[in-house]
């Protein structure tokens, strides 16, 4: 068991630095389109300023390569003023002269959010100097990051590895749903796994046929799995690299008589086509590429949905993002919801899903990792979450 910050005592008037993940969507303009991330800190952001601590707040936001103003976290502090009682100040800067002055007039109870981190090159390079500049302005870390808990990053990783520590309420929280999902899963388990690419999900789809009772596959990654089930695909987008991997894993999974459930029927756009002329059919010949699964998809995945004692959930089935593809993803969202499975809801386009058809206060568990939730499940921990202290029993 790690140390979490209820194991934190004496924090009034000492500098909590926080690690948080504040990588949000954002538009153009700054508007923030998605707040889960933030909301879900809150709590450890709250309880800290109860305690009378000095709280820090630290993230990245992007990958920007340098200084970026489009990339700067300051709507978020913008945020954070709607949702806190108390003061929360900014700082567009992570180190420097400017940053000590401001963390030394913080007041007991009230918070100041320094700027991206990733401005700064040292933070993807994990740089211990900087970490160690960073810890002298503070007294105590806190990671509450789990969505970047799988980088080895200085405000994460190094900063844990200088000062006395502890997860906040949320890593808690991520670290104890994730576990038992994979630990001891309630049957029928049921994994649905959408998105783009094969590649970033290949550990994870193993480790589902392993632990899973039926693994279900949508989203543009199908087709690679489609074609190497010998379906047609037509001139939907596939990763050729992959198809040998993928029949590998249909194979070992129809040799461990797991069920691998692949879309049935589709969306096809017609690519020869000027405007694009969409049709509902059971193969994508010819011209057709598949941008959304059909309704017989629809009812074949629900059947298993809603006879699942657990559910977990990564990836849209469609390009949800377009209203005219959005239908596969939404039946599935809300037979997700509807279901009397324990739900857990992982990756930012799927969270960006639940909460566009307004189903998102229906699952049981919404995960704020993308890649951090995956790896997770592949491994069991991650490089933040394995750097922190104990719990002393
Ligand atoms: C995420 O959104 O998955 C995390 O914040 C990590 O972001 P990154 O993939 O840019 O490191």
């Amino acid at each position: 068991m790690k140390r979490t910050i209820k194991d934190l005592v004496g924090l009034k008037g000492k500098v909590v630095l926080v690690r948080v993940d504040f990588n949000v969507p954002m538009d153009e303009g700054g508007k923030i389109l998605d707040n889960t991330r933030i909301k879900n800190v809150i709590p450890t952001i709250e309880y800290l300023t109860k305690q009378e601590a000095r709280v820090v707040l630290l993230s990245h936001l992007g990958r920007p390569k340098s200084f970026d103003t489009k990339k700067s976290l300051y709507p978020v502090a913008i945020e954070l003023m709607k949702r806190l009682e108390c003061n929360v100040d900014f700082i567009n800067a992570v180190v420097g002269s400017e940053v000590k002055k401001k963390i030394k007039n913080l007041k007991e109870g009230n918070v100041l959010l320094l700027e991206n981190t990733r401005f700064y090159k040292e933070e993807d390079k994990c740089d211990m100097d900087f970490a160690r500049e960073i810890a002298s302005y503070g007294d105590i870390f806190v990671n509450d990051a789990f969505g970047s808990a799988h980088r080895k990053n200085a405000t994460g990783f190094a900063l844990a590895r200088v000062l006395p520590n502890a997860i906040g309420f949320l890593m808690e929280k991520e670290i104890e749903n994730l576990s038992l999902a994979i630990k001891e899963p309630k049957r029928p388990f049921v994994a649905i796994l959408g998105g783009a690419k094969v590649d970033t999900k290949i550990k994870v789809i193993e480790k589902f046929i392993e632990k899973a009772d039926c693994l279900i596959i949508g989203g543009a990654m199908a087709y690679t799995f489609m074609l190497a089930r010998g379906e047609m695909v037509g001139m939907s987008v596939i990763e050729e690299d992959k198809i040998a991997v993928a029949k590998e894993i249909l194979d070992k999974a129809e040799a461990q008589g797991k069920k691998i459930l692949l879309p049935i029927d589709h969306l096809g756009v017609s690519t020869s086509d000027r405007k694009g002329k969409i049709e509902r059919v059971d193969k994508l010949k010819g011209d057709l590429a598949g941008y959304d699964i059909g309704d017989k998809t629809v009812e074949l995945f629900k059947k298993e949905i809603d006879g699942a004692s657990q559910i977990f959930w990564n990836g849209p089935l469609g390009m949800f993002e377009n209203p005219k593809f959005a239908g596969g993803t939404r039946k599935i969202a809300e037979a997700v919801a509807n279901s009397n499975a324990f739900t857990i809801v992982g990756g930012g386009d799927t969270v960006n899903a639940i909460n566009t058809f307004k189903v998102a206060d229906k699952i049981d568990f919404v995960s704020t990792g993308g890649g951090a939730s995956m790896e997770f499940i592949e491994q069991g921990s991650l490089p933040c979450i394995d750097v922190i202290q104990q719990k002393i029993r």
